[in-house]
């Protein structure tokens, strides 16, 4: 895996972000981490909580290099998790967060991925996801229509999600919708906190 020019740029602007949101949390569990940019570079700017980087078992390899390469003393070593294996690590997180994966995953696995986060994070958890999505069943930008066109032609199982439907399901595992933040290229920082 290559290291991602997204991720670089939307670094600055997410941590503009989670730095207020994530101000009175401990832990931070992130899930699909991808190349482990995201994961460096906020646990170095959050000193005040752990960072735990997660991806697919095969996938590893690129992700812990990159951990091991930008140490932090809250940044731990990436553990295997795959949305679609039942048995998740145990882990103390008072926080998720995850980055362009619910319109890389499957449906069956976004409603797999609520179901895990809302009965792993305590009272007051924060469950946080960055990412286009839509609103009231449409495309934000003419960018975000062509991009779930090609997202569908490689997958059909992928796709931006429907911000409504997301909230549905966060509710039915206790998550209620607390922010809804617009980003840059028309992303969206989407939190719900358990309550
Ligand atoms: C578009 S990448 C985003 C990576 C990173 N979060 C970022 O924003 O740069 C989607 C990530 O989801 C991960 N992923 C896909 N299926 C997964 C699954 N079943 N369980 C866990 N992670 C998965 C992929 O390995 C990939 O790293």
């Amino acid at each position: 895996m290559t290291l991602s020019e997204a991720a670089e740029r939307n670094k600055h602007p997410i941590l503009e972000k989670l730095r207020p949101l994530l101000r009175n949390y401990t832990a931070v569990l992130e899930i699909g981490s991808g190349t482990g940019q995201h994961a460096v570079f906020f646990a170095s700017a959050l000193s005040h909580l752990v960072w735990q980087p997660s991806e697919l078992p095969d996938k590893l390899i690129l992700l812990t290099s990159m951990c091991r390469n930008y140490p932090s003393k809250n940044l731990t070593m990436p553990l295997p998790l795959d949305i679609d294996d039942d048995r998740w690590p145990v882990v103390h997180a008072d926080a998720v967060f995850t980055a362009n994966t619910l319109h890389i995953i499957h449906w069956p696995q976004v409603c797999r991925l609520f179901r895990h986060v809302g009965a792993l994070l305590p009272q007051q958890g924060l469950f946080c996801a960055y990412g286009p999505f839509n609103v009231d069943g449409r495309y934000t930008s003419a960018s975000n229509a062509q991009f779930d066109e090609w997202l569908k032609s490689r997958d059909p199982g992928s796709g931006i999600r429907d911000k409504a439907d997301l909230q549905s399901l966060a509710e039915k595992y206790g998550l209620s919708l607390q922010n809804d933040l617009i980003m840059p290229a028309n992303n969206r920082l989407l939190v719900w906190r358990k309550s």
